[in-house]
């Protein structure tokens, strides 16, 4: 991991308006922003903590879980949507035991949704970590999964 909380919050003055470039430091140092950042940053800003959550939660940009080691962004976008993206989503929740949005317990697999993977003729699509699959239905799920793929 790289800086530190410390060392990533003395870069600012502690103004209110370094509130959005702090939480995008920290989740780009992170990958997420951890609880007691929260904490550090509400002390540091003299914002209340419950104000920086209504700040990170308005932004999609921001997540409060680590991404697992294999970030599956799951397409729903129109063309994926009419190919059946919902059934691949739900599938992929019930193989993991999570909902959209969450990381497994063990923190090997985070599920999101995206908008558009920008490989619609191969709908339905998800990414998987940097590989996009194509084409996926239900039987390709549990391959997803297996050791030997990224
Ligand atoms: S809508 Fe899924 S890749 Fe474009």
């Amino acid at each position: 991991m790289g800086k530190d909380l410390r060392e990533i919050l003395s870069f600012y003055k502690g103004d209110r308006s370094n509130l959005i470039p702090i939480l995008q430091d920290i989740q780009a140092n992170f990958g997420y922003l951890p609880e007691n950042a929260i904490l550090e940053i509400s002390k540091f800003t003299k914002i209340p903590e419950s104000e920086i959550y209504g700040v990170a939660t308005f932004y999609a940009q921001f997540r409060f879980t680590p991404i697992g080691k294999k970030h599956i962004m799951v397409c729903e976008g129109t063309a994926c949507h009419v190919k059946g993206a919902d059934q691949i989503m739900e599938g992929i929740e019930r193989y993991l035991d999570i909902k959209e949005g969450e990381t497994t317990p063990d923190l090997e697999c985070s599920l999101e949704s995206v908008a558009c993977l920008g490989c619609c003729a191969l709908a339905p699509c998800a990414m998987v970590n940097e590989k996009v699959e194509s084409n996926l239905t239900l039987k390709d799920i549990k391959k997803l999964f297996s050791k030997n793929s990224k």
